[in-house]
């Protein structure tokens, strides 16, 4: 195991109606002026917003609001979000929503206290300064809740890209199940599959004797794939949310991937799906996974034959382990198809003809190298070949 310092300071408030304490939470975390930040309607619509309005009232706080977060939320909308809290005085951003929203509250309150732009931080700039951030999670998903990153896309070459830094880990968060019952199954799925993809992403390392990471890892993904489909076929399932929820949240504050290197090629490779098309981070995923972890087996057989062993139940296949591998890949890609994710390019809305310039924008965008690395380095002709095995 490698030396590590883990960092994990927000508070998570789990449960029913827990959404009321959003005031309380504020106050705590020293918040005197709120900037309330969601999306593109659902809260709105579900009265949630409503409730953390009363909640905020009730402790006397004043908010100003700023809604519109697309899902792979815009630079744009973050630039306006500094200039209303410079101009109304706000220190602390209240996100209500999924990963977009939250992600781009993180952006915002980075933002704020910085005199140059922004977007130097999603150029390699570690984020070291922020407003105090809180959130309401709607979606079980990206797990922004509990993470120190945020992802926003720069609309001038559709450029997606990744921001960290403890100072924007939320001070807390506010983990209510019930309000995810809204949520279109397609959202449910897409979320499944991001949780899973933040396991994996973490389970493919090359550092040795990593078994306390290695199990917790396991266990949530033995979890996902027990609840995920219970929550599809039941969507009044609460305890099924509650384990996905809480599931969602361990797969990505880091307390699975600490003391061993990591991938994220997969969500490097899916972050170019999703700036081009739109679609949902988790079903790029869906597609991209498979692909990824086919092209990475032969880099390290025996880890994904550990996975397909300890995960999915496959037989070992001692004189033939590369099988097993293969067999644990294959039954995961029949999970994602079961829940409802697409499953190739076509499906998700993605263009063959447009792949010279995913991995152009991929390797060389926003001052790339023309690598890019995790598990293994991939240059231009591996980009090429994993973005055709999606096909
Ligand atoms: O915008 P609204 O109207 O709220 O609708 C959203 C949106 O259309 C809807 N939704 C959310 N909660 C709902 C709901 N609809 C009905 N009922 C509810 N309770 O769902 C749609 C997707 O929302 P979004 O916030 O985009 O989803 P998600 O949480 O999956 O976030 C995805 C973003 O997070 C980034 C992704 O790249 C993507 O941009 N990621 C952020 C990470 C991080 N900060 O640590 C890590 C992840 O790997 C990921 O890259
Ligand atoms: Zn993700």
């Amino acid at each position: 195991m490698e030396n590590f310092e883990f960092y994990s300071p927000t508070c998570f408030v789990f449960g029913k109606e827990t959404e009321n304490r959003a005031g309380e939470l504020v106050k705590r975390f020293g918040g005197t002026k709120v900037l309330i930040h969601y999306g593109g309607g659902s809260v709105v619509r579900s009265g949630l917003l409503d409730r953390v309005k009363t909640s905020l009232d009730k402790e006397n706080i004043p908010y100003v609001e700023l809604g519109g977060v697309k899902p792979n939320p815009r630079s744009g909308l973050v630039y306006e979000g500094i200039d209303l809290c410079k101009k109304e005085g706000v220190d602390f951003i209240l996100a209500v929503g999924g990963g977009s929203t939250i992600d781009s509250s993180k952006a915002i309150a980075a933002g704020v206290l910085y005199d140059g732009d922004f977007w130097d931080f999603y150029s390699g700039k570690p984020i070291t300064e922020a407003l105090p951030v809180g959130t309401i999670l709607t979606i079980a998903a990206a797990g922004s809740e509990g993470s120190g990153d945020s992802v926003i896309t720069k609309e001038e070459g559709m450029l997606k890209r990744g921001a960290s830094g403890n100072a924007i880990r939320p001070k807390f968060s506010i983990l209510n199940p019930a309000l995810t019952q809204t949520l279109p199954a397609y959202q449910i799925a897409a979320g499944i599959t991001d949780i899973m993809a933040h396991l994996y992403e973490r389970y493919l390392t090359n550092t040795e004797e990593v078994e306390v990471t290695d199990r917790l890892i396991e266990a949530l993904l033995l979890t996902m794939i027990h609840e995920g489909p219970r929550v599809i076929a039941d969507p009044d399932n609460y305890e099924a949310r509650a384990n996905i929820m809480w599931a969602g949240t361990m797969a990505h504050t880091n307390s699975c991937g600490v003391g061993r290197s990591q991938d994220w090629l997969s969500h490097m490779i899916e972050h170019e799906l999703s700036a081009l098309y739109d679609c949902a981070h988790g079903a790029g995923l869906a597609v991209t996974m498979p692909a990824v972890h086919t092209y990475e087996m032969p880099h390290n057989v025996m880890r994904f034959a550990q996975v397909a062993v300890r995960v999915w139940g496959c037989q070992m296949d001692f004189a033939h382990p590369e099988v097993t591998a293969k067999a644990g890949i294959e039954a995961f890609r029949n999970y994602l198809i079961s829940i409802g994710m697409p499953k190739n390019f076509e499906e998700l809305g993605a263009k063959e003809e447009d792949i010279p310039k995913l991995v152009d924008v991929l390797l060389h965008g926003n001052g790339g190298n023309g690598t890019i690395s995790g598990f293994m380095t991939l240059g231009e002709e591996d980009c090429t070949k994993i973005y055709q095995l999606m096909v």
